[in-house]
């Protein structure tokens, strides 16, 4: 059918800022994952134990492809470098935006193209030539789904495409109205996710991927991570800064037990700060490694995207320093 002229218009959106025009795009970055170890016929692939649990599921009935969960460091690094066969990879998470210098100089040179990045937290992390890397862009900007593959192998399938129009409800919603009222929605679209199988980009996720500021972006992403870091740095166990400035995920705050994040998550929430967990399923395992299980309950994963200003983050301080300063 040929393009239609006039009619009606759709949503209004700008064109050409795309981050990663070369990368093959998904509904998901768990279905570029499965695709591509799909495509390079693996038989084994190392994955962190700190990782949500979709990364293994994705993998189920996918021809008895074997998981081997690896544990890390408190630096969030490998304590040693497994050697890999040929039909092997290791996934690497590129942990909130801030281990990308790990990645280029340590497991890069190692691992060349057996290593696949997980950058589904690190938006602004750039692919290194020729590694295969993936991306959650809904992690970072307001889209309901979406993922790619960058340095995908040749030949992939084309993967029929996803359709995203019933999924936009939470994200208008919260444009009308205040998160809570929409949240059980946002909740029941990420687990909607799980069942819609590997499929492309919607083409109303990719429209709206590709109209984003992303230079603004990471600006304020930066901004707000450093100011997070001159308020709060002095009373965090998380210490493993990158030098240079990064467009993080959020500012990882480490405090030093479970009880002290679980009071801290509800006074935050008694003030309307809303503040994720990576990951509780993680603890499920009743093996998981000290370091591990110290993550998933110490970690407050605080927000500082481009939403908000120096204004929201002293805020935000102010409610971490009040709290920690009772205990
Ligand atoms: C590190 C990491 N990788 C991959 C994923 C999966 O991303 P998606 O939900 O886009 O499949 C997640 C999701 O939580 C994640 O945290």
């Amino acid at each position: 059918m040929p393009e239609a002229i006039g009619g009606y218009f759709e949503l209004e959106l700008r064109k050409g800022h795309h981050p990663y025009p070369q990368a093959v795009a998904f509904n998901s970055a768990r279905s570029a994952f499965k695709a591509l170890v799909l495509a390079r016929n693996l038989r084994r692939i190392h994955l962190p134990i700190y990782i949500c649990d979709v990364m293994q599921d994705v993998l189920r009935g996918s021809g008895g492809i074997e998981v081997l969960r690896y544990a890390l460091t408190e630096r969030l690094e490998l304590p040693d470098l497994p050697a890999l066969q040929a039909d092997e990879a290791l996934l690497f998470v590129n942990y909130f935006g801030l281990k990308a210098d790990y990645i280029s100089e340590v497991l890069a040179v190692r691992y060349g193209k057996q290593l696949i990045v997980d950058n589904s937290q690190a938006l602004f992390s750039k692919p290194q030539s020729g590694i295969a890397t993936l991306y959650s862009p809904r992690k970072f900007v307001g889209v309901a789904d979406g993922g790619w593959l960058a340095n995908a192998p040749a030949g992939l399938p084309q993967a029929q495409s996803s359709r995203s129009q019933a999924r936009f409800g939470a994200l208008l919603g919260r444009l009308e109205d205040s998160p809570q009222h929409h949240y059980a929605t946002f909740q029941a679209l990420e687990l909607a996710l799980e069942n819609d199988g590997v499929k492309a980009m919607a083409t109303s996720t990719a429209r709206l991927l590709d109209s984003i500021d992303y230079h603004e972006v990471a600006r304020r992403r930066i901004d707000n991570l450093a100011h997070l870091r001159r308020r709060l740095d002095h009373l965090n166990r998380f210490v493993i800064w990158p030098v240079q400035p990064v467009a993080a995920l959020c500012y990882p705050l480490l405090v030093k037990s479970a009880e002290t994040a679980n009071r801290l998550r509800a006074q935050l929430l008694d003030q309307h700060i809303y503040v994720p967990s990576y990951w509780r399923e993680v603890l499920d395992n009743p093996t998981v490694p000290p370091i591990e299980r110290d993550w998933a309950q110490c970690l407050l994963p605080l927000p500082i995207d481009q939403r908000y200003n120096v204004d929201d983050m002293n805020r935000l301080a102010d409610v971490i320093l009040q709290n920690m300063g009772k205990s």
